[in-house]
């Protein structure tokens, strides 16, 4: 049984850039959708722990910009298990606090995800135990571009970096504290450019199908040692 040790200075918005699924699956001599499967049940277990915890924000990573350029099999896989999960965790979203809120363009998305992923965010726009944002077809370079094409759209000349914020995706949502990529890559793939200028940083050699609450509750123990000075002295 893992100790229920509470744990000091938790972060407000954990961001994961869930990573290692194909290679997961490619361990286990299984087909690269089977690692995405397993994934899906690593983000589920992640919310229970982190509700737990009591986290307020966590973004998942869940499909970039760039993960266009896939094998249309395992884009049709991705799609097909994330609809899948919304549809059947949908009552546990709205039974036990989830707020569920979206980042990306989602526009390029099949219809009826669209359609699966805007009732389960109207349904779920009151709860406040935890919010679970999802990164899709999201990209920090696209979400900056098309942040600036809406300031010009609206005709402004200029914007301070407050208004420029609320022209990203991430309006509701603080800049993530703390990011975690798994799998032992140490790179940020086009994840929040913008927002994570002070995060904090911490890659976990576990591939992301084999995360669970013994890895979170490291990761939080690493975080809650960390100085975060944003530019001051301490
Ligand atoms: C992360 O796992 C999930 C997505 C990017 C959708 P990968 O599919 O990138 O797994 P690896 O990096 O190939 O092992
Ligand atoms: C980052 O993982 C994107 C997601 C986790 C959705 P990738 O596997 O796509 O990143 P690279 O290609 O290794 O940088
Ligand atoms: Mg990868």
């Amino acid at each position: 049984m893992l100790k229920n040790k509470t744990i000091k200075n938790l972060p407000t918005h954990i961001g994961i850039i869930m990573d290692g699924n194909g290679r997961w699956a490619t361990n286990q001599g299984l087909p690269r959708n089977m690692g995405h499967k397993e994934g899906i049940n690593a983000v589920d277990r992640t919310i229970d722990a982190l509700i737990k915890l009591k986290v307020k924000f966590v973004t998942f990573f869940a499909f970039s910009t760039e993960n266009w350029k896939r094998s249309k099999d395992e884009i049709d896989g991705i799609f097909n298990l994330t609809r899948e999960y919304l549809k059947t965790k949908k009552d546990k979203f709205i039974n036990r606090g989830i707020k569920l809120t979206t980042i990306g363009e989602l526009s390029k998305f099949p219809k009826d995800l669209q359609n699966e992923l805007t009732s389960m965010k109207k349904e779920t726009k009151n709860n406040d135990k935890i919010i679970v944002n999802l990164a899709l077809n999201y990209g920090g370079r696209n979400e900056i571009v098309r942040a600036v094409n809406n300031i010009i759209a609206s005709g402004k000349q200029t914007v301070s970096e407050e208004e420029f914020a609320t022209y990203l995706d991430t309006t509701s949502i603080p800049d993530p504290d703390f990011i975690i990529r798994t799998s032992g890559e140490e790179r940020v793939s086009n994840f929040m450019l913008y927002q994570m200028a002070y995060s904090e940083f911490y890659f976990p050699s576990v591939l992301w199908p084999d995360f669970n609450e013994r890895h979170l509750r490291k990761a939080l123990k690493v975080y809650s040692k960390r100085k975060r000075r944003f530019g001051g002295i301490k």
